[in-house]
């Protein structure tokens, strides 16, 4: 068992935890369930952490129903990123301490729980010092879109760069990185009663203009900034075959997202005229690659220096229970959120 005191977790021998449990693939409201668990003993290079937060990422929703390309073994655990504390460490552990602020490395992990016990190796430090909410949503969405402003096409402060699905929580993390570095950005969004709103709070975040998938082609909208050396997709289907006509000569579309579950279609005319490059991106490969060369602590280093700056905020968000997970989980896959549910721990801790 594991006791509380204070802010600190203390072995009793043994363990267990609560975490949100799938067995078959389906409708997460459905197949998922609140269960306890038992943890592992911690081995020699093991950290026991308690979760702090976790979000619901579309991800996390694609791998519940089966259609992610990383489906981890049942019983599995739901959620790939979260921050939780480090409360015991292995014998042998020499990269962290008690009380170390840690995020996952990899996908597959699972979040959706009140406490692990995980690899040394698995996980990566985050200063304590940024905001709670910035910290369990930094290691996805803000390393995609520091990787996509970084790795394809090299920006000077007055490019430009368009994006769609510009209210999601990577589309936030590209306005902000790109508006700290003098980037314009041209922000696609769909259209909603409250457009408005979500342009004005996109527009406060540094966003060069807003726009609405059915109004991009309109020519007044197009010249305002030149145009685009890189487009970001996170939707497909027309609104990614929109986003390319935007391109300047030479331009470059990365797909991260298929929110619109449509293939991407390209005119051919868009590579002979204008020779753009289709590129994609898979966050959890790059960490991969790069987690020992120290890219990634790099990039994170960056990303907190934002947030320090509050140049980088956490997306909107709606801070819910791990008890009120099925409320949440139906919230995540409803259109025009604008706000990301995040797992909050703290009830659990408090009890
Ligand atoms: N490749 C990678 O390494 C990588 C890394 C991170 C995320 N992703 C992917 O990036 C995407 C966004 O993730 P996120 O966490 O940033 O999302 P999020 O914060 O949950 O936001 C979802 C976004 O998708 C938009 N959307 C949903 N259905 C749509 C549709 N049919 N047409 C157009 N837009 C639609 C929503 O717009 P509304 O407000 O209009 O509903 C919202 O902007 C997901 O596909 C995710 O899997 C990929």
């Amino acid at each position: 068992m594991y006791v509380l005191k204070g802010s600190r977790l203390y072995s009793t021998g043994g363990g267990c935890c609560e975490a949100l449990v799938y067995r078959i693939h389906g409708d997460p409201s459905k197949v998922v369930q609140l269960e306890n668990m038992d943890l592992p003993s911690i081995g020699a290079k093991d950290v026991l952490v308690k979760m702090l937060a976790a979000p619901i990422n579309p991800a996390d929703i694609n791998m519940i129903q089966g259609t992610h390309a990383i489906l981890p073994d049942f019983p599995a655990v739901g959620g790939n990123e979260g921050v939780a504390e480090v409360v015991e460490l292995g014998s042998q552990v020499e990269s962290l301490k008690v009380g170390d602020w840690i995020i996952p490395k990899d996908a597959g992990q699972g979040t959706w729980r009140t406490a692990a016990v995980m690899a040394e190796e698995d996980v990566i430090s985050l200063p304590n010092d940024i905001p709670l909410l910035c910290a369990a949503t930094l290691g996805v969405n803000p390393c995609t879109a520091f990787r996509m402003l970084a790795d394809f096409r090299d920006l000077k402060p007055g490019d430009t760069v368009i994006q769609n699905a510009s209210n999601s929580g990577v589309g936030q993390a590209v306005i902000q990185i790109a508006a700290a570095r003098g980037i314009k950005t041209i922000n696609v969004v769909r259209d909603r009663p409250e457009f408005t709103q979500l342009s004005d709070r996109l527009k406060a975040m540094g966003a060069s203009h807003v726009i609405k998938e059915e109004t991009l082609r309109r020519p007044e909208n197009s010249r305002t900034c030149p145009r685009p050396k890189l487009a970001l997709n996170g939707v497909g289907g027309k609104s990614a075959t929109e986003l390319l006509s935007q391109l300047q000569f030479g331009g470059c579309m990365v797909t991260y997202g298929g929110m619109a579950k449509q293939p991407v279609t390209v005119p051919v005319g868009a590579f002979i005229f204008k020779n753009v490059e289709l590129r994609g991106i898979f966050v959890t490969q790059w960490k991969k690659d790069h987690s020992d060369d120290g890219a990634f602590r790099g990039m994170l280093d960056e990303l907190c220096s934002l947030v320090r700056q509050g140049k980088l905020t956490a997306p909107g968000y709606t801070e819910v229970s791990l008890q009120d997970y099925r409320t949440a989980l139906n919230s995540a896959m409803q259109p025009f959120i604008s706000s990301k549910q995040v797992l909050s721990f703290d009830p659990f801790w408090s009890k």
